[in-house]
């Protein structure tokens, strides 16, 4: 049967007159309906765990905007937590965690077979999508790399240049290797059961590839996003899987055929006709909008989304931001972009 779901379709190879669009972070605290919920959870973790009002903040910007796909609501951070790390969030400054930077902190992991013992209200979230969402919305699970899955537990937190995860790898190969490869093994079971539990795409969040260079992109970048994929592609041939090795700059190019993902999601450093020419000839790509559009508006907002969408245009393409949506962004600027991606 024909693929009728705008973004399958794109993630299938379609060139379309007006591409698909949805936003990172666009169930955020940008929207007040957001805050409410969130409120009413209590905090950031428990709204995550709490398979009801996770769906409810899912369904939000579609019910809103009518974006073409939704993201499940979880966090990257769940996966150390289901492995037995600690994990808080402080208000204002981001998440914290238990550290590894020792085999000891390594052996205290619990392993990949436990991870669905905490996870099962995310699956249930999922299974609440599959059911409620419209039927023209396509459902994105998700997942962390694991390179930028370890830069939190390795440092604790989020670093400005992942300086303790890069210690690390320099000084104890081995363990950071075997941290990547837990990682690694959980985030292939993980997506496995989103997938089971409704999730028609996934995609992996390398929020941090940018900071790997050369050969150490290939070997901790790469080559897992690669077998994460070809386990799942084993599993699951028709799920499409989304690749953001975000400022991964020349990098992007020929990434999607190295690692066998279906789409590669943009940065906004990267010029999208420098990336129609180089990377978007491969397939389809997602992106690239700057988020502080979000913020500002006005001719600005208008100018840059169809620079974006006139570049893309030959190909497969999937209208986004370069990175997520901020707080102090403007809910009426995402429907002006939405307006300007639809009507020209
Ligand atoms: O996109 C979506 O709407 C789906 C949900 C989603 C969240 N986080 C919810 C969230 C997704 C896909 C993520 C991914 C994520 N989480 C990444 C990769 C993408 C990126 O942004 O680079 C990373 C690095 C994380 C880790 C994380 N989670 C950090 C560093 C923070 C704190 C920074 C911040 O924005 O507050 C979070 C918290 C978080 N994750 C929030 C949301 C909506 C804000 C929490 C709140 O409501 O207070």
């Amino acid at each position: 049967m024909a693929e009728q779901k705008k973004l399958l379709r794109a993630l299938a190879g379609e060139t379309q007159d007006v591409p698909p669009i949805w936003m990172m972070r666009q169930a955020g605290r940008y929207l007040p309906e957001y805050r409410a919920t969130r409120a009413q959870a209590g905090d950031f973790l428990s709204l995550c765990y709490n398979p009801e009002l996770a769906a409810e903040v899912t369904l939000q910007p579609i019910r809103r905007y009518g974006f073409d796909a939704a993201i499940l609501f979880a966090d990257i951070l769940l996966i150390p937590q289901a492995l037995g790390a600690d994990l808080w969030f402080v208000t204002g400054e981001g998440p914290r965690l238990s550290t590894i930077t020792s085999e000891a902190d390594f052996a205290k992991l619990g392993p990949v077979s436990d991870i669905h013992e905490t996870l099962n209200p995310i699956y249930e979230t999922v299974r609440i999508l599959s059911r409620e969402l419209p039927s023209e919305t396509t459902l994105i699970g998700f997942a962390g790399a694991p390179w930028t899955v370890a830069t939190y537990m390795i440092a604790g937190r989020g670093t400005p240049d992942q300086g303790p995860a890069h210690a690390l790898r320099e000084e104890n190969t081995a363990l950071f290797e075997a941290l990547l490869a837990r990682i690694t093994e959980a985030t292939i079971e993980y997506l496995s059961m989103q997938i089971d539990a409704g999730a028609e795409v996934v995609k992996i969040f390398d929020s941090w590839a940018g900071s790997l260079k050369g050969e150490a992109f290939e070997k901790y970048a790469l080559e897992p996003c690669r077998q994460i994929t070809a386990a799942l592609k084993e599993r699951y041939p028709h799920i499409p899987v989304i690749g953001f090795p975000r400022e991964a700059g020349d990098k992007y190019v020929g990434f999607a055929k190295a690692t066998g993902i279906d789409c590669v999601a943009l940065d906004n450093s990267v010029d999208p006709e420098w990336a129609a020419a180089n990377v978007q000839v491969d397939g389809c790509v997602q992106g690239n909008l700057a988020s502080r559009h979000m913020v500002t508006g006005g001719q600005d907002l208008i100018d840059e989304t169809r620079r974006i969408v006139a570049a893309f245009k030959n190909g497969p393409h999937i209208f986004n931001l370069g990175h997520g949506i901020t707080p102090d962004a403007d809910p009426d600027n995402v429907q002006l972009m939405i307006d300007t991606v639809r009507n020209g």
